[in-house]
Order: C-alpha cells, then structure tokens, then sequence
C-alpha cells in the first residue's frame, strides 16, 4: 500500500520527513515534488534501491539518472573534477532548475549512469526535497515520477495515477512551479546544451558565454545513436494518443489542422491551441493561452486530461523556440509521432 503524506513546504514537518528518509535508507522509494516536476526518489549509492526505481518506471537500463545532492561540498567526492565553467554556473544557479554532467568518481556505480563516464548532477530548489536528501544522509537518484514514456508529474495526482501500489510513499505538495524538468548542461567537455528546461540558453550565456545547442533539442534530427544523453532516442512525455504538432504560420497552420480534422473525422480528435482566435469544431478545444508560463504549467496536465477523456489524435499548434518555450516545444517534440511543417 502506497502512503500519501502531506507536506507543506512552507512550514516542514521533520518528523513526517524522517519516515521518508527512512524509506530511502531501506532502499524503497518516495515521489515527492521539486520545483520542476515530481521526482521518484531513492539512495543512489545502493545497486537494489536504484534498480527498484528501473522496474517500477519501465525504464530502459541505459537511460542514467540524476543525481539529486543538497549540499555544493557533496560534489568533491562525486566527480573527478570541477570545470571554471560548472563554478560559475553554481555560484549563481545552485540550487535551481539546472543539471550538469561532470567526469563521474570511481565510486559511482556504473549501473545507474547506464554505463556512461559521466553523471549528471543537480541541486534541487524545494524546501521539502532539500529537507529529504540532507535526512537520507545519502545522494538520490531521481529521475520524473511518471511511467517511462508517459507525460512527466506536474502534480501528486500524476504520480499516483501512475505509482499507486507501486511504491511505499507519494509526498504530497499540490503543484510545481517550473512544471518543466531542469535545462541539462555537459560541462565535462565542451559546454553544450542536451536538454532545455527551467533555465533558458540566455540566462545561461550570460554566465558562461556560448554554449552548443545538441541538434536533438530543436528537433531537426529526431533520432541520434550516438546521442550525448541516451534518452535522446527514446519517446518521452507522451499521452495515449497520437500528437501531431503543426509548426509554421500562424494562417498556414490552422487551415492544416483544419484539413487534419475533415480526413480524420471519424476519430476522436482533440486540439490544443494557442491562439486565442483559433477555435475547432467537432473537436475537443484545449485552449493554452501562449505565455510560456501558462503551457508549461498546463501542457503535461492537459496530455494526461485528454488521456482521461479517450482521444485518439491530438494535433497541437506550434508557437515558437525562444526563452521557456525552446524546453516546451522540445517536450511537445517528443511526445509527437510526426511534425507537420506548413
Ligand atoms: O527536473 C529534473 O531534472 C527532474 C527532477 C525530478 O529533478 N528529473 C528528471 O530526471 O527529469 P529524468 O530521469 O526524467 O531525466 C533526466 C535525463 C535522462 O533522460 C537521462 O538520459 C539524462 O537526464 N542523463 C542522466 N545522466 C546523464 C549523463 N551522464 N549524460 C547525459 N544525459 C544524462
Ligand atoms: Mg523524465
């Protein structure tokens, strides 16, 4: 039986923090919130615990996961070394929405880096998440708490639509606050971007220069084997049924979504739109207002909702790659099955 305890963040309770903790120590496993999305947590440092967290998500054995630490002296033992770069990204952005890859220690196993000689660490900016790791007194690997494949959990009613019964404690904050998973930078050669998230390029580039944009974050190459990150290749955050995303103009792309509905009438189809003007008929309207904040919030949200309601298609309309939107449209990306170009 999963145990749902409620947390507030604002006023921690150590006591119900410590029933967590000692969870993790018996390496079992807790979802709790950070401020990206829900994380399933367990001690990184133990083969069984981080296995558990393998089987329980369905999750490929080289996909590596995140190393989760509260304290910036806990990195010394970690990895080999700490690049000026990674410095100067610490001193402003720990702890934030920011993961980086360093040349992983000798005392990481390889099972959990799916046999990589990196890892990618990050400190998490969650009062309730920092309050657990420095209880468990151990590093935690944390990957999203969502099915692999499945859209990530921006609030405990995802985690406990996909972990009830599977896992021994959901660690209960209502919502998120970035609602996109952390911007994962590789420090360990020459800075480049793997995946866009809650920091944006710019913020970055302010501190470090220039970074490299890995193709697969824009789209433009799907499918990489010899992927940076191995979740490259991999479908990721996607609902039930099929989504399409239309990208292009503005008129071009609902006169194409328009079409799309007419050809595929007798399924049942669903919308997500961003301009307010664009309304479908015969269709489910899911309509997310284009400020970058509103669609992270709602986006993993709304996959799940139409999930709920049985749709078969979602065709999704394009908006644009600056600032937040670049990780939001890199998601709807990859939730897709194809990308209609108008
Ligand atoms: O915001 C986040 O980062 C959330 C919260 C829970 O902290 N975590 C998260 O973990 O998004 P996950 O496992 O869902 O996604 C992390 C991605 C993985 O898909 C993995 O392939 C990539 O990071 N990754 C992990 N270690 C890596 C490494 N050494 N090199 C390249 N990519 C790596
Ligand atoms: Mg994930």
């Amino acid at each position: 039986m999963t145990k749902i305890i409620k947390i507030n963040p604002r006023n921690i309770d150590q006591n119900k923090i410590n029933v967590a903790a000692d969870i993790i120590k018996k390496w079992w496993l807790v979802a709790l919130p950070t401020e990206t999305v829900y994380g399933l947590w367990a001690n990184w440092l133990d083969k069984q615990a981080t296995k558990n967290i393998f089987i329980a998500k369905g999750r490929p054995s080289d996909n590596p996961l995140i190393l989760h630490i509260s304290d910036k002296k806990e990195l010394n033992r970690l990895v080999k070394t700490i690049p000026e770069n990674a410095k100067k990204l610490m001193e402003i952005f720990r702890p934030w929405p920011l993961t980086i890859i360093f040349q992983k220690s000798d005392i990481i196993p390889n099972t959990v880096t799916g046999w990589l000689d990196t890892i990618a660490v990050r400190m998490p900016n969650h009062p309730i998440a920092l309050a657990l790791i420095k209880a468990s007194w151990c590093p935690i690997a944390a990957p999203s708490a969502n099915l692999s494949t499945k859209p990530s959990p921006t609030k405990a009613e995802h985690v406990i639509q996909d972990f009830m019964d599977k896992i021994d404690i959901i660690i209960n904050w209502w919502t998120c606050k970035v609602w996109v998973e952390s911007t994962i930078i590789d420090i360990s050669w020459e800075p480049m971007l793997l995946r866009p998230g809650g920091i944006t390029i710019k913020q970055i580039e302010e501190i470090i220069w220039k970074i490299k944009i890995h193709p697969v974050v824009s789209g433009t190459t799907k499918w990489n084997i010899n992927a940076k990150a191995p979740w490259m290749k991999y479908r990721h955050y996607a609902p039930k049924a099929e989504v399409f995303l239309i990208e292009g103009k503005v008129e071009n792309i609902q006169s194409e979504i328009n079409n799309l509905i007419k050809i595929n009438n007798w399924k049942k189809i669903a919308v997500i739109s961003t301009h307010k003007k664009h309304t479908y008929e015969n269709v489910i309207n899911k309509y997310l207002w284009s400020n970058k904040n509103d669609i992270s919030k709602k986006i993993f949200n709304t996959f799940r909702e139409l999930d709920k309601e049985n749709s078969d298609i979602i065709f999704i309309e394009w908006i644009s790659e600056k600032w937040l939107w670049l990780a939001i449209m890199n998601r709807i990306r990859k939730a897709s099955k194809k990308i209609i170009y108008v």
